[in-house]
């Protein structure tokens, strides 16, 4: 927030001058790309871009070994990638910081900047109960994964065999101060939160489920009825793309509660954060 603020003052950064980030995407982006590479350039550093084929990867070169040369290259390594165990093996074998910019599995950086959305709104998050309404998917594991370890109230809807990962949910539940809920019915889900939150039915590599998932996911979007059956105010999160009409309509997208377009631009803030931690803790 700190930075988010100096940033809208003017003030000119240059924690970072002379560090460079390593950016390895093998699904397309616009706001996670543009944001890291526009808060690296606000820190004062630099920017490789490699898309998967412009790597060696995609002929095969091992993980281990790409991640011990980009490591000789660059400051920090950020990766967006199918597999959560290719993000885990760089990790493994490379001698910089590895940021996951999404796996199958996690988002972890954009739930990061929902909650300081949130947080920004509505103040401390353990004080609110959050919704998820649709796919147990990446997103809904690292909200999931969020609730447990800040301690605040989710409730989860996804239709049966949509569920989020087993593992996760079950030790999530485990260990959290407060209740994680994984129910069928989207307004029970939402009665009383003061959040709801959702995202696309077919995520990135799921394109050929997308006509099936229609039919299967209708009862989960998010309109301005379900919004009714949540807390007076609640707001609404969308980390983007949407397809208006399937998980969110028009209508909620762009109305006052839903602050869709906040979580964008906190991206770029929250990954200046992220960057300076972890670069500058290397020395
Ligand atoms: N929210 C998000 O990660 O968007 P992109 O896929 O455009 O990066
Ligand atoms: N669940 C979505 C998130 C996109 C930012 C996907 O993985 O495609």
């Amino acid at each position: 927030m700190q930075l988010k603020k100096e940033a809208r003052e003017g003030v000119r950064h240059s924690q970072l001058a002379g560090k460079v980030i390593g950016m390895i995407f093998e699904k397309p982006s616009t706001r996670t790309r543009v944001s890291f590479e526009s808060a690296m350039y606000g820190l004062g550093g630099q920017v490789i871009y490699l898309s998967g084929r412009d790597t060696q990867l995609a002929r095969n070169e091992p993980l281990k070994d790409m991640a011990r040369v980009m490591s000789r290259y660059v400051d920090a390594i950020v990766v967006r990638t199918f597999g959560q165990e290719v993000v885990e093996e760089l990790g493994r074998y490379s001698t910089v910081p590895v940021i996951n910019a999404l796996t199958d599995l996690f988002h972890p950086c954009q739930i990061l900047s929902d909650i300081m959305t949130v947080e920004e709104l509505k103040g401390d998050i353990t004080k609110l109960k959050v919704a998820w309404v649709g796919d147990g998917n990446n997103m809904a594991n690292s909200w999931i994964q969020a609730a447990s370890r800040m301690g605040f109230e989710l409730k989860i809807a996804c239709p049966e065999g949509y569920d989020p990962d087993p593992e996760i949910l079950t030790a999530a539940i485990k260990e959290s101060e407060k209740p994680i809920t994984l129910l069928r019915d989207p307004v029970e889900a939402v009665r009383d939160v003061d959040i709801i939150n959702c995202d696309v039915w077919a995520s990135m590599g799921q394109e050929h489920e997308q006509d099936e998932r229609i039919g299967v996911f209708q009862p989960y979007q998010v309109n301005v009825a379900l919004v009714a059956a949540a807390a007076p105010g609640a707001t609404v999160l969308h980390c983007l793309p949407a397809h208006r009409g399937e998980e969110i309509t028009d209508e909620v997208l762009e109305g006052e509660q839903c602050c869709a377009f906040d979580q964008a631009e906190n991206k770029m803030h929250i990954h200046k954060a992220i960057l300076e931690k972890h670069i500058l803790a290397q020395g």
